[in-house]
């Protein structure tokens, strides 16, 4: 698939089906997060999967009916103490790393055949304490993952995108 189609496939599903996910695609995916780039090559992140006896706990950390739907979910989360620090000002690149990692593994999943939404306004501290984590360890995004129920539209970016020529300058700013 070329990967302009592949990145139009993939768009924020917000109804699953109660279909389970393999086992294969699953770790089809965490491996793209595996793989994916990082600042220093710090790496400096955990992806925790519920997909059990954690489920239901989960659900009440953001409270969307539509949320409730999927089989599984993966908790993308960011290591403080691992990440890069910019020596010019201290800037601690976690984030970054970790939105990477997460656009891999939204962007495996489309080509599996499957669908996600980036989470990211979720009750932090629940979650946290949910999933024992340290407080150098960030939950930053919650990946609900699973079979659509609906199609995405291939189109819609023509209209929910801003203009290429609104967004991109040479040599300098306007
Ligand atoms: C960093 C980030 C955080 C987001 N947080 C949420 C969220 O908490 N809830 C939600 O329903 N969608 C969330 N979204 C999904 C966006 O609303 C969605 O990506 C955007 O509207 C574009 O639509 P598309 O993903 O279908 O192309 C988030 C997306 C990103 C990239």
């Amino acid at each position: 698939m070329d990967f302009l189609e592949l990145a139009k496939l993939r768009y924020s599903s917000r109804k699953y089906q109660s279909r389970q996910v393999e086992e294969e695609k699953l770790n089809y995916i965490l491996e793209a997060g595996r793989i994916a780039p990082s600042a220093n090559n710090a790496q400096p992140w955990v992806f925790i999967v519920v997909k059990d006896e954690n489920r239901d706990a989960l659900r009440q950390c953001y409270h969307r009916e539509w949320f409730n739907s999927a089989p599984v979910y993966i908790i993308i989360c960011g290591n403080h103490l691992q990440a890069w620090k910019r020596s010019s000002d201290g800037k601690d690149h976690t984030d970054i790393d970790v939105a990477i990692a997460t656009d891999h593994m939204t962007l495996a999943a489309a080509q599996q055949g499957l669908a996600t939404c980036w989470v990211c306004n979720f009750d932090k501290e629940k979650t946290s304490k949910l999933l024992n984590l340290p407080e150098y360890i960030e939950p930053i995004a919650i990946l609900p993952l699973g079979y659509p129920v609906d199609k995405p539209d291939v189109n819609r970016h023509e209209k929910k995108r801003k203009k290429i020529s609104d967004i991109v300058f040479y040599e300098r700013y306007k």
